[in-house]
Formats: C-alpha cells, sequence, structure tokens
C-alpha cells in the first residue's frame, strides 16, 4: 500500500467535502436540525451527506476496507484495513454557525492507526501524518510544544454530552489546571484540539467519553508531532477507552493531577 498516495487522495477528498461543508454553513437553516437522543447530541444533513460523500470515496481509495463512522456507516470490510471518520467534528459549533469544525480521518491496518487526517474547514488548514513520516499543517512541517511546565501551558479540554457520572472528579480536575496554567479553552472540536496540540498552539488536552472517530485522526497526528497519548492510566486504550490525555512535554505533569482525581 502506497501510504503517500493514499494520504494524497484523502487531502483531496476532505478539500472537496471541506467546500461542501462550508458552502452549506454559509446558508444553514436552524430549522433542519435534528436531535440524535437528547437535546444536546445534536446532528444536520450535513453531517450525514458529507459522510456520504466521505465513504463513498474512501471505498475507491482502498477497496475492501472497513469502516466505523459517526453517522452509522460501520462495516467490517474485507482485508486489513479500516476508515474511522467523523464527518463533521464539532457539529455544535456547526450548527451555531461557530466556523470551528473539521473533517476527521484515521486509517488502521491490524488495529494500529497508520494514517491520519484532520481538515480544519473555516481556514482550511489540513493537518496530515503517515506512518513513519512527519506531521504537517498543509505543507508545513509540525511539532508539538517544548514547554514543560503547566505553569507555561495554555490546555484545552471538553464537557462530555452525556454519561457525566464522573463529573465532580472531572470538575475537580478542571479547577486544579485553571489555578496551574495559563488556562483552558473548549474549542467543540475534539480533533481540532488534537491538531492543535500537534501544532505547538496548546500544550495539552484531555477529555473523557470521547468516541474512535473523534480521535483517530488527531492522535496519530499528534503522536507523529512528537507528543504522547495515553488513557487517564497512562496506557494506550485511548481510542476505544473514551479517556485521553495528549499533550507534549507536560503529559507527565496532566497525568499525574488526572490520576490523582479521577
Ligand atoms: C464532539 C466534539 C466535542 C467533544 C464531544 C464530541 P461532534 O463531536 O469533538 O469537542 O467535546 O465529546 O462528541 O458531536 O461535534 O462530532
Ligand atoms: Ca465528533
Ligand atoms: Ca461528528
Amino acid at each position: 500500500m502506497n501510504l503517500l498516495l493514499v494520504e494524497k487522495q484523502v487531502i483531496q477528498l476532505c478539500e472537496e467535502v471541506g467546500n461542501f461543508i462550508r458552502t452549506e454553513n454559509e446558508n444553514f437553516d436552524r430549522t433542519r436540525i435534528e436531535q440524535k437522543g437528547s437535546f444536546s447530541n445534536l446532528v444536520s444533513y450535513v453531517d450525514k451527506e458529507a459522510e456520504l460523500r466521505l465513504v463513498q470515496r474512501l471505498s475507491e481509495i482502498i477497496p475492501g476496507a472497513g469502516f466505523i463512522a459517526e453517522e452509522g456507516t460501520d462495516s467490517e470490510g474485507t482485508n486489513e484495513y479500516k476508515w474511522i471518520i467523523d464527518p463533521l467534528d464539532g457539529t455544535t459549533n456547526f450548527l451555531h454557525g461557530l466556523p470551528i469544525f473539521a473533517i476527521s480521518i484515521g486509517l488502521t491496518r491490524k488495529d494500529q492507526t497508520v494514517l491520519g487526517v484532520v481538515y480544519e474547514v473555516s481556514h482550511k488548514e489540513c493537518f496530515h501524518a503517515i506512518e513513519g513520516g512527519k506531521a504537517y499543517c498543509n505543507e508545513k512541517e509540525i511539532h508539538v510544544s517544548n514547554i514543560q511546565s503547566l505553569n507555561e501551558s495554555l490546555l484545552a479540554t471538553g464537557f462530555p454530552y452525556y454519561h457525566t457520572d464522573k463529573k465532580e472528579n472531572y470538575l475537580e480536575i478542571i479547577r486544579i489546571f485553571l489555578e496551574q496554567t495559563h488556562g483552558i479553552r473548549r474549542l467543540g472540536s475534539a480533533a481540532i484540539d488534537l491538531a492543535y496540540v500537534a501544532c505547538g498552539r496548546m500544550e495539552g488536552f484531555f477529555e473523557y467519553n470521547l468516541k474512535p472517530w473523534d480521535v483517530a485522526g488527531g492522535a496519530f497526528i499528534l503522536q507523529q508531532a512528537g507528543g504522547k497519548v495515553t488513557d487517564f492510566s497512562g496506557g494506550n486504550n485511548f481510542l476505544f477507552g473514551g479517556e485521553l490525555c495528549a499533550a507534549g512535554g507536560v503529559h507527565g505533569e496532566m497525568l499525574k493531577v488526572i490520576k490523582d482525581k479521577w
């Protein structure tokens, strides 16, 4: 498999589907918002149509590859490759006209991620990486931040929509980070949070209850940019385990706080 060629095709696809998402956002009619189970878990025809377009073309790029995708495309496939995709990460932002949303694509081979693409639609910033290579934002090589201390860090997180049984522990972690850092951002797109840590705009990101499609692409890009991604115990179960702590030089300090309070 020529991953460089696959990456090129995926980037081009993201630019095309990104154009569709951007155009729809300019004229979006809020009566077309739909709820998925709860009043805060939202979706629209744009998420669904973007997924259809991505799945159709990705199936041509690697025939027989399986899929895990947020809006329902799920298939085992007939080879060792699997696409993990979120056609629109940052749906709530999108629906409110807040221009912070992305397409997130990861590709696994035998359950190991080998490609990640996060396309930030509004600024046309494409973050990407393949196995054995560096990480890039468009054509520019990117690296995680060198900062080694929480006191000099800007962090990101998200507030889960559901399963908030650990709410108090989470709020306690947030309180500590608020006291020890330059601040915490909640951008509303985990894929963009990961991409921004990968390029050093923020030092770290943590969240729980994330899904594989939120993190597959971005976590891989962040790793290829020199960062570390773990679950809240410091293990590797961040893709399907719902807990993620990702950072450059402050990963150890972040994890210590999280482990202590979780
Ligand atoms: C959401 C975003 C958000 C995170 C949520 C995700 P969606 O994805 O990544 O930042 O906090 O947990 O579900 O619904 O916009 O695709
Ligand atoms: Ca998502
Ligand atoms: Ca989504």
